[in-house]
């Protein structure tokens, strides 16, 4: 059982979802209702971020897997797809520091050898940072798209059993989990149990539709660089409201 106390209200949560997956929507229109360009919204998404990712590591969740970056958001203007680019390398000096003490451990999911160098780079030293560190783990999904990921799994799965590595009677959904990107992460929480979307957009645009099979869905319209602490508590409230049964009684 977790306490909360928020504006002189106090809050019991009983359940903690372990693994949270966040789509970090409403950045360029946040930015559009102050008269800003598109990228002040991104900006003030990243200090969202760091506040979401602290909070919750204080309440217990075990992994946070945010949606930065999809396959499809490439056909941006290359101006912002350039500027959404460089944020990692920001990320890594103005943030990476408060993470690193509050025991975050940065690693990435999605085809992230497609990404510019200094991102990558960028990426890599911060996973290498914080590599020993036992706390929330922070998911980047960067280039990721769902589709390409269970495409790719049934490729590699299809070489092992040419390679006669595998047969095809061996091939379980435990088995296919391990060739999805989401392998690296601890065995149990894998698999979100509450997956996020702000902005007031309900769809999953293709974030992690094998993982999310079963997991609860939480929509709200705040824009995301407004999803601060309290919103993320009263998403943790509405989560302690449902009841999840993974289809027994
Ligand atoms: C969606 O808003 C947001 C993105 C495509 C980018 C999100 C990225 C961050 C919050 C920073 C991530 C941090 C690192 C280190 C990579 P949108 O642009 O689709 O907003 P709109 O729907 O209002 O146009």
């Amino acid at each position: 059982m977790i306490r909360l106390r928020i504006k002189s209200k106090e809050i019991k949560l009983e359940k903690i979802p372990k693994h949270i997956g966040i789509i970090m929507d409403g950045n360029g229109r946040w930015a559009k209702k102050r008269l800003k360009p598109r990228v002040f919204g991104h900006k003030a998404g990243m200090d969202a971020l760091q506040e979401v990712t602290i909070a919750a590591s204080e309440y217990g969740v075990k992994v946070l897997t945010v949606y930065a970056f999809s396959t499809e958001n490439w056909s941006r203007p290359q101006d912002e797809v350039k500027f959404i680019m460089n944020l990692p390398v920001e990320f890594f000096d103005k943030y990476v520091p408060e993470l690193h003490k509050n025991n975050v451990r940065i690693q990435m999911i999605g085809e992230t050898h497609r990404l510019p160098q200094e991102t990558l780079q960028a990426l890599n030293k911060a996973i290498q940072t914080t590599r020993q560190n036992s706390g929330l783990v922070l998911n980047f999904a960067l280039n990721y798209g769902g589709r390409a990921e269970i495409t790719n799994a049934v490729r590699l799965i299809a070489q092992d059993v040419l390679d006669a590595n595998l047969n095809p009677g061996d091939i379980t959904e435990d088995l296919i989990a391990n060739y999805l990107m989401t392998d690296h992460l601890p065995y149990l929480y894998r698999n979100p149990d509450l997956i996020i979307r702000t902005s007031g957009e309900l769809r999953l645009s293709n974030f992690l539709p094998w993982q999310s099979a079963y997991s609860e869905f939480y929509f709200t319209p705040v824009l995301w660089p407004d999803f601060k602490k309290a919103e993320l508590i009263k998403a943790l409230e509405e989560f302690n409201r449902r009841h999840r049964r993974f289809g027994g009684l």
